[in-house]
């Protein structure tokens, strides 16, 4: 434990908290971590059971990633990749990131956030109809409830009001089309692929009435995460990319939570069958030790961009700490630890139990639907589960929940629709679900019986 002086507390402004709130109660404090496990400042020792904010994925000491990031610092701690550039650990994090990409991807470019992955793949999908001429082109296609980011264009794709109310957010051209959640959204009796193809319609007669040659791009999480872990229909992005293809709009995987095993598969895009345009990561990157993203670009757009470039004078993108040698030699290595200790075998390994222990969740009385894919999951809390009614939103239902897990030692976190998500390192093993599940269910007893 250190001492904290009380008034130092109060001078960091914090990211999506209530400043009131925080004025009052101060901070949560964390101070040191080990596996699964992070320990706060009273002593108490919590089962990260969110992964920090989905991303470290391989724990809270792995010892590899120190030594990478101590090695890459005596050797060269700064280098950037502007004008030609480059550093030995990010030529080799470029190659391994397009070997382990789908197929089609033939570049990785590098960033230090979701956010800046996902405003570089927008201004991608501009630059490459500008240069084929199709300068209309400029709407991006996102889902409501999808996260997205914060910077202007991210946060505009972003949609949830959460994360845009007084900030002036849309503030580029977007499209927001419907959440594809079979549970909450389907009619009586609606199978999931009717679902899905009633979704495709939707989409096809959106588009068409915005004109196909006003619109750049669709983006999408294959399974949105900070919306409440939605996951989507059967044949959904089958159904999806077809429409896409007829109108000749690009597809952005937003990979950043489901990149790197999340899902059980390397990528989310390999779970549902997507062939992406772009695609953007960060967070299980690098296990989230230090800020690192990538946008993987495919050869087609690639080679647009090549020509445009030329025609240009330069690729005219990029950021000072874009590629980082630090955080690329720690990237490198976690990618290095996902393949020497079959990490997505591991969560591929650990997903039965996981669903099992999610599942049983659903016999609460508080619990409409469990779901989960991999080692990712919700439950969403209903009043009443034969008509899906949910609480009034001022109950704050979720986050009661999330408050009643901390006090057993648990981190989880409320999402939209009254979800509460569960996402920890890709690391635990089957005891530690079980402690994990156990918390969540004592958790919703002690809010029931509050009730
Ligand atoms: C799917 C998705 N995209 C983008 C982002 C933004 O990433 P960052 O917070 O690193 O900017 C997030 C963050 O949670 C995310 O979940």
């Amino acid at each position: 434990m250190t001492s904290l002086n009380e008034a130092d507390r109060q001078f960091a402004l914090h990211p999506f908290t209530n400043l009131s709130g925080h004025q009052a109660d101060g901070p949560f404090i964390i101070e040191k971590g080990d596996g699964v496990y992070v320990w706060d400042d009273q002593g108490n020792r919590l089962l990260e059971g969110m992964a920090g904010l989905w991303c470290t994925s391989l724990g809270f000491n792995e010892q590899r990633l120190i030594d990478a990031a101590a090695k890459q610092f005596a050797q060269l701690p700064y280098s950037h990749m502007f004008t030609h550039r480059s550093t030995p650990p990010a030529i080799e994090l470029s190659k391994r990131l397009v070997e382990m990409a789908p197929e089609g991807i033939g570049k990785a470019f590098f960033v230090n956030s979701g956010s800046e992955a996902v405003d570089t793949a927008v201004k991608m999908a501009w630059y490459y109809n500008n240069a084929l001429g199709r300068t209309a082109k400029k709407t991006i296609i996102a889902r409501l409830r999808g996260y997205h980011g914060v910077t202007v264009a991210a946060g505009s794709l972003t949609g949830l009001p959460y994360a845009q109310d007084g900030f002036d957010l849309p503030a580029i051209p977007v499209m927001h089309v419907e959440t594809p959640h079979h549970y909450r959204h389907a009619e009586q009796g609606e199978s999931e692929e009717a679902y899905a193809s009633r979704l495709a319609q939707s989409l096809d007669d959106q588009i068409m009435k915005a004109g196909a040659d006003t619109i750049a791009a669709f983006i999408a999480e294959p399974v949105m995460g900070a919306g409440g872990v939605v996951i989507p229909p059967k044949t959904y992005f089958e159904k999806v990319q077809a429409v896409l293809k007829k109108h000749d709009i690009l597809f952005i995987a937003d990979e950043v939570i489901c990149g790197f095993g999340r899902t059980g598969n390397t990528w989310g895009s390999d779970t549902y069958n997507i062939q992406p345009d772009i695609m953007t990561c960060a967070k299980q990157l690098s296990s989230a030790y230090l800020p690192i993203g990538a946008v993987l670009v495919s050869d087609h757009l690639y080679d647009t961009f090549q020509d445009y470039s030329d025609k240009l004078g330069v690729f005219g993108t990029g950021t000072t700490y874009g590629g980082h040698p630090v955080s690329a030699a720690v990237a490198l290595e976690t990618l290095n630890i996902y393949e020497s200790d079959n990490i997505f075998s591991h969560v591929k390994a650990r997903a039965p139990h996981f669903k099992e222990r999610v599942q049983a969740l659903q016999n609460h009385p508080l619990v409409g639907q469990a779901r989960s894919v991999g080692l990712i999951g919700a439950i969403e809390l209903v009043a009443d589960k034969s008509t899906k009614e949910q609480y009034p939103a001022e109950q704050k239902m979720a986050a009661k929940v999330m408050a009643a897990a901390r006090k057993r030692n648990l981190i989880l976190r409320a999402t939209p629709g009254d979800s509460v998500a569960f996402c920890p390192p890709l690391i635990i093993n089957d005891d530690q679900i079980d402690e994990m599940f156990d918390a969540v269910a004592d958790a919703l007893n002690d809010v029931h019986s509050s009730l």
